[in-house]
């Protein structure tokens, strides 16, 4: 969109002018300023719009900028002077009596009767707009209360106005009257209390919609930290007030609110050090638009070039104010209501185009917009030299060329149509109810005064346009709109509105304007309230161990499920390392395993020599199905390890401690029982002994049974009391899923240990009592030495058991179980096999009973 912010931007002047002139004047002493020696009284008039019709309708309007009024002493008018025509009200006025001309002359609408208006201007002043209601009741210049000076006046209700400031008071007084009112502009929200405003309705939107809609625009933008400029009145107040609230629901906080006094007080130096002292490059702008906010605003101009602004729909609506100060405003943002109706129709533009102060000479406010936009000279003398005073410029004959719709208000553009919608409703309205009565009786309706049921008809109202949209009041009264938010560029003396969503903004210094006390908290990091009151000002703490955070800006974090756990970054959770002896992709499993088949090897070759020599003395000597037995149960221990690799299940759990328990069970009592054997093979060797008849096989298989079945019955206890089971370890080791066996009963494992231990450390004693018995080939004293290798290995392997976790737990027993079955095949084997292989001549009867016969005891 394209429009032009003329030159003359009334606002600027107006200030220019009170300032000059207010001042010098005051004491009514002669001056050398020329606007005092200006007499206009006399020609003043009240803008006034009045035509007669079978109904009425009210309005009140504002249509010049301005009142000034007997308050403000000024030295050419002593009473209420209203300066400072805007083409965009004007326009307002337009659409007032074009909805008014269009009803008229369309047949079908309100047949027979004439709908006529009664327009007062309130200079946007609330004592001027009260004024104007009872003169439009009363139907004089000097208004009567509660008194028709101008017999059966039928107004039916009324029009206006635009600023909640001049439309909470009438509605307050047509209240009490009964009469219904239509506002075209008034935000404020009190005028949705139904008590207390019942008549009230409105073709905007109460400002509550629009702050939620900038809640809304701010979170999208992540602007959390911004500033508020209201005005010092009631209206600002609760603005701010309202505002806040949608804020602080959107989580949006302040950093300050500066609110802007009127002339009388002016702008501390606290507030402009506030503005400038801040961090936030967003401003919202609220409350009333007048221009000493806007003179004020000049005061921290170099503040402001640097902020982005955004403007409230009251303050949006007004493009006097955005045509204020390019520099200030450009590159804002700004709330606009947005209708589905337009009134760029082919009857509109003629009837625009007829729109000029020849065919219209009546019309006063037309003149002055001619005056001060086309720069045309009037009729009269005196105003055309107030107006050049006031505007500072020439004013020419003009002869015709100048149209209305050279400004810009007067295009299809900028055309806004609450003050259309507002007179179509109520006519609508009208009609109906006319329609309704007529059926009664005819009579009734002459004496009807439309008044008193008006707003029955308004609150139950809906009608379909012709092109399309449906009309109704809402609960509240008001006409929901959509809100448009234009990014308003200004170049070359032109705006350049674009609406947001549409195409992308444009900023200031090109830069998308930072709105935040804190940078946000990356994903990882968690809020944490920092010094500062504010829920948006915090600092960002790394989340704690086994948390995390996935989302920026997190309040918390949050713990991963179990089987999971934080990635570095902390942002999200990934499975936990699974530690557990696996066999593969791990160093020690293959040395365990490639040792443990080694061993294996061995064993297997040293049972072929075994087997190969099973008659042979030396095999023969000491019990050789023991031999054979404790061969076999320790070549079963090196395969044990297997078991205890890989992922850890509950069977190889109860397996594990199980097969290990009986083979070195087995293991243990063959080496008992033949320790025991060498005891009997000494006492039987006397001749006569008792012991003779326990030599033999029997007797060392019973011991080994025997052995054998109670620790076969502890396990048994064991597995079906409490067996071992599988367990998970979750906190031993941040970021790691221990997968462990756990005995389940500690009683049983260690009764299982404990019974091996007992039977070690008898083998042990008796191996030692029995190291230097004279026998044909004595073992007691390997087995003593490979019994103290194998108590040692298990006395030592408890305590690093017990300080172990996870897979250097089962490290351990691997560890331990392999130098036990190696320390017992080696020790008990090895100088057999050596004397088998290598001095075959030893190997025989003879020099086994040899040695014997050398060595007496
Ligand atoms: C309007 O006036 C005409 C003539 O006076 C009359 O015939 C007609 O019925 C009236 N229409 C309505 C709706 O009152
Ligand atoms: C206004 O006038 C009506 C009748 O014209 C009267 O009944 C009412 O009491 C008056 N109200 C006030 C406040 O004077
Ligand atoms: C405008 O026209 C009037 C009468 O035609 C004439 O008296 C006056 O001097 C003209 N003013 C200018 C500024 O041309
Ligand atoms: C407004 O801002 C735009 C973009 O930063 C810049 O191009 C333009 O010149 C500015 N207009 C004025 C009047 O400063
Ligand atoms: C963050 O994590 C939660 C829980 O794991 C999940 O529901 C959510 O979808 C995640 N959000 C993002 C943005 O990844």
């Amino acid at each position: 969109m394209l429009g032009v912010i003329t030159a003359n931007n009334p606002f600027k002047v107006l200030i220019y002018v009170v300032v000059l002139c207010v001042v010098p004047c005051r004491c009514g002493a002669p001056s050398e300023n020329p606007a005092c020696h200006l007499n206009i009284i006399e020609t003043y008039e009240d803008y006034e719009y009045i035509k007669e019709g079978d109904i009425m309708i009210g309005g009140i309007l504002s249509m010049n900028a301005l009142m000034i009024d007997y308050l403000v002493p000024v030295c050419f008018y002593d009473g209420m002077l209203c300066v400072g025509a805007l083409a965009k009200n004007y326009r307002q006025l337009v659409d007032f009596y074009f909805a008014i001309e269009q009803i008229n002359n369309n047949l079908a609408q309100l047949p027979n009767l004439t709908l006529g208006y009664h327009i007062y201007d309130s200079c946007g002043d609330p004592r001027k707009a009260v004024r104007s209601v009872f003169q439009i009741l009363s139907g004089t210049r000097e208004p009567v209360p509660n008194y028709s000076c101008v017999g059966k006046r039928n107004i039916a209700g009324f029009i206006g106005d635009l600023s909640s400031e001049t439309t909470v008071p009438i509605a307050q007084i047509l209240t009490i009257l009964g009469y219904s009112q239509i506002s075209y502009g008034a935000t404020d929200p009190s005028l949705s209390e139904r008590i207390t405003f019942p008549y009230f309705f409105r073709t905007v939107q109460n400002d509550e919609s629009s702050y939620f809609a900038l809640g809304k625009l701010l979170r999208q933008f992540d602007w959390t930290w911004v500033g508020i400029i209201t005005s010092d009145d009631i209206s600002g107040d609760e603005e701010h007030q309202h505002l806040s609230k949608y804020l602080y629901s959107e989580g949006i906080c302040i950093e300050f609110t500066v609110k802007i006094n009127d002339l009388t007080s002016v702008y501390t130096d606290h507030d402009s050090a506030i503005i400038y002292l801040s961090s936030t490059s967003i401003i919202l702008l609220c409350g009333t638009v007048s221009l000493f906010f806007l003179l004020q605003l000049s005061h921290v101009t170099s503040v402001l070039l640097k902020k982005t602004l955004i403007l409230s729909t009251n303050l949006g609506a007004n493009d006097i104010v955005i045509g204020y100060d390019q520099d200030i405003f450009n590159c804002s943002l700004v709330f606009v209501p947005g209708y589905h109706y337009h009134l760029d129709t082919p009857e509109m533009r003629s009837f625009l185009a007829n729109l000029h102060p020849l065919t219209f000479p009546k019309d006063k406010l037309l003149e002055d917009i001619w005056m001060i936009f086309h720069l045309c000279l009037s009729e009269d003398p005196n105003k055309n030299h107030l107006y050049e005073y006031i505007y500072l410029q020439r004013l020419q004959n003009c002869t015709g060329q100048k149209h209305i719709t050279d400004l810009p208000y007067f295009t299809s553009d900028y055309s806004s149509p609450q003050v259309h919608l507002a007179v179509d409703i109520m006519s609508k309205t009208l009609h109906d109810m006319n329609m309704q009565l007529s059926e009664k009786s005819v009579k009734n309706r002459e004496k009807h005064h439309y008044v008193h049921q008006l707003h029955q008809y308004l609150k139950t109202l809906t009608y379909n346009s012709s092109d399309g949209p449906t009309f109704y009041f809402n609960e509240n009264g008001e006409y929901i709109t959509r809100h448009l938010i234009y990014n308003y560029k200004f170049a070359n003396g032109l705006v350049i509105k674009n609406l947001i969503g549409e195409s992308s903004p444009t900023w200031k210094n090109n830069t998308i304007p930072r709105a935040r006390c804190s940078d946000s908290c990356l994903p990882g990091f968690r809020k944490a309230p920092s010094s500062s009151a504010q829920s948006c000002c915090y600092d960002c703490v790394l989340c704690s161990e086994g948390e995390i955070s996935n989302i920026t800006d997190s309040t918390s974090c949050f713990k991963c499920p179990d089987m999971e756990w934080p990635n570095e970054g902390k942002n999200h959770c990934i499975a936990r390392k699974e530690d557990f002896l696996s066999y593969t992709n791990d160093h020690i499993s293959v040395f365990i395993l490639s040792s443990s088949i080694l061993l294996f090897i061995i064993n297997l070759l040293i049972l072929r020599v075994f087997i190969s020599y099973w008659d042979t003395p030396i095999v023969r000597a000491n019990n050789r199905s023991l031999s054979f037995l404790l061969l076999v149960s320790i070549k079963l221990s090196f395969l044990s390890v297997f078991l205890f690799l890989g992922r850890p299940v509950d069977i190889t759990c109860m397996l594990r401690n199980i097969t290990f328990g009986i083979t070195f069970s087995i293991a243990v009592s063959s080496v008992l029982a033949k320790t025991i054997m060498v005891y009997i093979a000494f006492k039987a060797t006397k001749p006569g002994s008792s012991w003779r008849k326990w030599v033999g096989v029997k007797l060392s298989n019973s011991l080994v049974f025997f052995c054998l079945s109670i620790q076969i019955i502890i396990c048994m206890t064991w597995l079906s009391i409490y067996p071992p089971f599988q367990e998970l370890d979750l906190h031993t080791y941040p970021g790691t899923i221990i997968i462990q066996c756990n005995e389940g009963s500690a009683i049983g494992f260690y009764s299982v240990i404990g019974y091996m231990g007992l039977l070690a450390a008898v083998s042990f004693v008796l191996a030692f009592l029995a190291r230097t018995l004279p026998d044909s080939f004595n073992e007691a004293k390997y087995i003593t030495f490979s019994m103290l290798l194998f108590c040692s290995v298990w006395i030592t392997m408890i305590p690093a058991y017990l300080s172990t976790k996870g897979k250097n737990t089962v490290c351990v027993e691997i560890f331990a179980i392999l130098t036990s079955s190696a320390g017992l095949l080696f020790c008990t084997f090895l100088p057999k096999c050596f004397i088998i292989l290598f001095r075959p001549e030893m190997n025989t009867k003879s020099h086994l009973l040899g040695k014997k016969t050398l060595q007496p005891t």
